[in-house]
């Protein structure tokens, strides 16, 4: 066990995040975010599961010419051909992490695997073995480990650090464990497993009980000195242990824990707002640390307190976590030099075409709504510059509805593979009618399955952000536009979820 007081931060927004349904990212995505973990300070970015695809080998290869400061890991089932695959995908960057793992509890290792325990013995030595050999830091994961047999998992550790491992990840894979009880584990395998002081011993916990923070909590408690997390907690089924839940409550509590990160706090909230725009799920307002509400004071107490002295009501402060409140940015007399100014304080690299295009859109907005915030801007560069539609794109959009006799309807103007196209639709609403006149367009119907629109800042000119999700077949994709006109919003929401479904890839999942 390390006795030092930090603990590393080991994302995995990118790999267990993005393998969550509705969180997927393209490659270009995934380096925008990858450079903002970067900047947030985490100390090891897994960037994806070269094997799975050859779309996730390019993601990872391109993360890893990216970043610098932090460590890059590729997740690697325990076989010679993933190990081989997952450092090739790392080969360029600078620090590098092959990540192997392989299931130690009875019923994995029974119903999945169909090996016994001692086979699964070797494999594990054997895959830790391999991925040695090409030079790098390894990792190794007992998956399922809070339901393994605890002799046995002290028998994998033995056998995994004897080949070489240096990090051993303790994963509660299906959220099954108890604070309490995860802790004695952790506790127990540091003071019985050969080489424990030798090695840094880490927790993956996922949320199925809601417990994933606490258990990573009580497991740095008991001295495990690397936790795996993402931002906002997403992750497959209920999530993963949130980055920032488990980094404030390490930083609110320090009499209690006495450890650090290298978290770079201010950071928390521009990131989880960042992938919230691109993966186009709206950060829910009782998000513990970056939810809408949690800096929010409503009932007449409170706001005495909080007037006297925040702390009465808050443990932390909002600009701690890097959110500066409802501020005013630009206006309709803003120049171009405030605009760049911004766009760099949101760290985002424009080129100057785009900054035009992104200046643009400001000044029409400005014609139509009296504050522009932070939100706006953001939400401006994902739409203009960095969501360019590339199959469909929408050129005009003219609605007609409301209470009176006619049937709602749509005049829809798009530029479909280039060719520019129009199309008049009915519907039973504006926003039906609209999606007709595009499926009409593009010659695809597609089954919408999820529909949420949310205003992005207060006010009746807010810009209306929507998410969709739209199915093909077995292929399903989100899909996110911005506009002040709820059905403009609406529309390009649509359009971007068929642009994205157009260049969906098979995958195999991340099992032995
Ligand atoms: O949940 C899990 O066990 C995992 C492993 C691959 C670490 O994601
Ligand atoms: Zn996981």
């Amino acid at each position: 066990m390390s006795d030092d007081s930090r603990v590393y931060i080991f994302d995995t927004t990118l790999r267990d995040g993005e393998q969550s349904p509705g969180a997927t990212m393209t490659r270009e995505e995934k380096i925008r975010m990858a450079r903002q973990l970067e900047t947030l300070g985490v100390d090891i970015i897994e960037a994806g599961f070269p094997a799975a695809s050859e779309g996730d080998f390019q993601s990872v290869a391109a993360i890893a010419e990216t970043v610098t400061k932090p460590v890059v890991a590729a997740l690697c089932r325990a076989l010679v051909s993933d190990i081989d695959r997952g450092f090739e995908a790392i080969k360029n960057a600078k620090r590098r992490r092959i990540h192997t793992f392989l299931a130690t509890s009875a019923l994995h290792m029974e119903h999945k695997l169909g090996k016994t325990p001692e086979q699964v013995l070797e494999m594990a030595e054997a895959a830790v073995r391999h991925a040695v050999g090409k030079g790098v830091e390894v990792q190794f994961s007992a998956e399922d480990a809070s339901r393994s047999d605890p002799a046995f998992l002290v028998a994998v550790c033995d056998r995994v650090i004897a080949a070489g491992a240096t990090i051993i990840n303790i994963p509660d894979t299906v959220g099954y464990a108890q604070p309490a009880e995860f802790a004695e584990l952790i506790r127990h395998l540091l003071g019985t497993v050969k080489g424990a002081d030798k090695v840094t011993f880490a927790v993956h916990c996922h949320n199925d009980l809601g417990l994933a923070v606490a258990n990573t909590l009580a497991a740095v408690h008991a001295g495990a000195r690397q936790a795996e997390v993402t931002l906002s907690g997403i992750g497959e089924r209920a999530g993963n242990a949130s980055l920032e839940q488990v980094v404030m409550g390490l930083n609110t509590r320090p009499n209690y824990y006495n450890l650090t990160t290298g978290i770079v706090t201010e950071e928390i909230f521009p990131s989880c707002r960042r992938l919230a725009g691109i993966i186009g799920q709206p950060i829910p307002p009782y998000a513990p640390i970056i939810g809408r509400n949690a800096f929010a004071h409503e009932s007449g107490i409170h706001q005495h307190g909080i007037m006297k002295d925040r702390r009465t009501y808050e443990i932390m402060t909002a600009e701690h976590i890097g959110r500066k409140g409802a501020v005013v940015v630009l206006g309709k007399h803003s120049g171009r030099h405030a605009l760049d100014a911004k766009v760099k304080e949101l760290n985002y690299t424009l080129t100057d075409d785009e900054l035009k295009i992104v200046f643009d859109a400001v000044k029409e907005l400005a014609d139509r709504k009296q504050r522009i915030l932070d939100e706006d801007i953001e939400a401006l560069i994902l739409e203009k510059v960095l969501r360019r539609p590339d199959h469909y794109a929408l050129k005009h959009l003219s609605v007609h509805c409301g209470n009176v006799e006619l049937a709602p309807s749509a005049v829809l103007e798009m530029e479909v593979e280039g060719q520019s196209v129009r199309e008049y639709s009915s519907g039973s609403g504006p926003v039906d009618a609209a999606f007709n006149a595009v499926c009409k367009l593009v010659g695809r119907k597609p089954e919408l399955e999820e529909f949420h629109i949310n205003a992005i800042t207060g006010g009746t000119d807010a810009q209306g952000e929507v998410t969709v999700r739209v199915r093909e077949g077995n292929a399903t994709s989100v899909g996110r536009g911005v506009h002040d006109d709820v059905i403009m919003a609406s529309t390009l929401a649509f359009i971007n979820a068929l642009n994205r479904l157009a260049k969906k890839e098979d995958r195999i999942c991340p099992q032995l």
